[in-house]
């Protein structure tokens, strides 16, 4: 049953539909916002003000939301990420619950890749499907100047231990920056191809808490695949790219794979099909959004499965049509991409 609050216009549909049409089947959900690295571009070197224990839902807490996501909201992919999601005690149980779900959904899970060797195995067992990587640089000095760690081999060692254990396609996230590493857009696709990784170039988007982000400064997807052709020979792959972010290129004719996410340039907001939850238990329709729906508050206030449902539902109908990083006046949200989840 609907509240007061309800708009019309919304139609009575189970699912998270919005007014342009779009419907969210995917969720990112945040399963921490700490880190064990300290990207220059995400984090001070002191880390930030992390989120009081009390305030993160609990993993009984997590499973309740993920399971009313998915047998009532039609969410049919749940992607784990952070901060760093390896850093959440109770990770392995929260996949399992979720694999546990019928519909069973995919899983997959954005890391910095540190401690995954460690983890890889037991997490494939629980039912994880899949892993994102996050690496930038190929460069073990760089590495450390980047991330403020030098971890640059453990996270190949994850990498190649998620392979093992079939967390596969192993997808690798790469940021480049201008004078930082936008040299490294050919090694880094010979170094995945090499290996069968599937590498995705990001944009870089104005999340940072510092707010040092400029539009001069970001690589763009033109610069990429520029750099890319020098190199190599890539033609649009066939086919939908569906709510994907993601435009793939064939590499050399195929069947490999290069994967270029142009949030800045190419914004692909009208094919969103993405909601989020913070570690905090707040829904989010966008990355960008500047409001936030708070769960947390209607799990521990004693609310149904079904109230929760139909909250989940307003937030998600009242999702903007874009991010409008490209417009005057947009304002980055109040929250970092460490609290809000990549
Ligand atoms: N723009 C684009 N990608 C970002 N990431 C972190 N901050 C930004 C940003 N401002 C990426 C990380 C990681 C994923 C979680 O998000 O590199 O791959
Ligand atoms: Fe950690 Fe990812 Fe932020 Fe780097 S970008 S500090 S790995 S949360």
């Amino acid at each position: 049953m609907r509240g007061t609050a309800v708009d019309p216009a919304r139609p009575d549909s189970p699912l998270l539909t919005d007014r342009f049409g779009r419907v969210a089947t995917d969720l990112r959900v945040s399963l921490t916002d700490r880190c064990n690295l300290r990207c220059t571009y995400c984090m001070p070197a002191e880390g930030l003000d992390w989120l009081p224990k009390p305030e993160v839902l609990t993993d009984e807490e997590l499973a309740r939301l993920i399971g009313i996501a998915v047998t009532r909201l039609g969410v049919t992919d749940i992607r784990f990420t952070g901060g760093e999601p390896l850093l959440r005690p109770g990770l392995v149980d929260v996949v399992a619950a979720t694999a546990a779900l019928a519909p069973r959904p995919r899983i997959s899970m954005t890391t910095n890749g540190v401690s995954l060797a460690r983890h890889a195995p037991a997490l494939a067992a629980a039912g994880l499907d899949r892993v994102n990587v996050s690496l930038d640089t190929l460069d073990p000095i760089r590495f450390r100047t980047l991330t403020r760690r030098d971890r640059l081999g453990d996270v190949f060692d994850g990498m190649a231990a998620a392979r093992a254990a079939g967390l596969t396609p192993v997808k690798v996230n790469s940021v480049l920056m201008r004078g930082v590493n936008e040299d490294e857009a050919v090694p880094l696709l010979r170094f995945c191809l090499e290996r069968g990784y599937q590498l995705r170039f990001i944009e870089q988007m104005p999340l940072d808490p510092q707010h040092g982000w400029d539009r001069g400064d970001m690589v763009t997807a033109a610069e990429i695949l520029a750099a890319l052709r020098s190199a190599f020979e890539l033609t649009p792959e066939p086919g939908e790219r569906g709510g994907a972010p993601a435009e793939r290129w064939l590499v050399d004719g195929g069947p490999a794979v290069v994967g270029v996410i142009a949030s800045v340039t190419r914004p692909f907001c009208a094919a969103c099909d993405r909601t989020r939850l913070t570690a905090d238990g707040q829904v989010r329709n966008c990355l960008f959004s500047r409001t936030e729906t708070d769960l947390r508050a209607l799990l521990r206030g004693g609310a149904s499965d079904e109230e929760i449902a139909e909250r989940w539902r307003g937030n998600a109908w009242a999702k903007a049509a874009g991010h409008g990083i490209n417009e005057a006046g947009f304002h980055q949200p109040d929250r970092p991409m460490s609290a809000i989840g990549g």
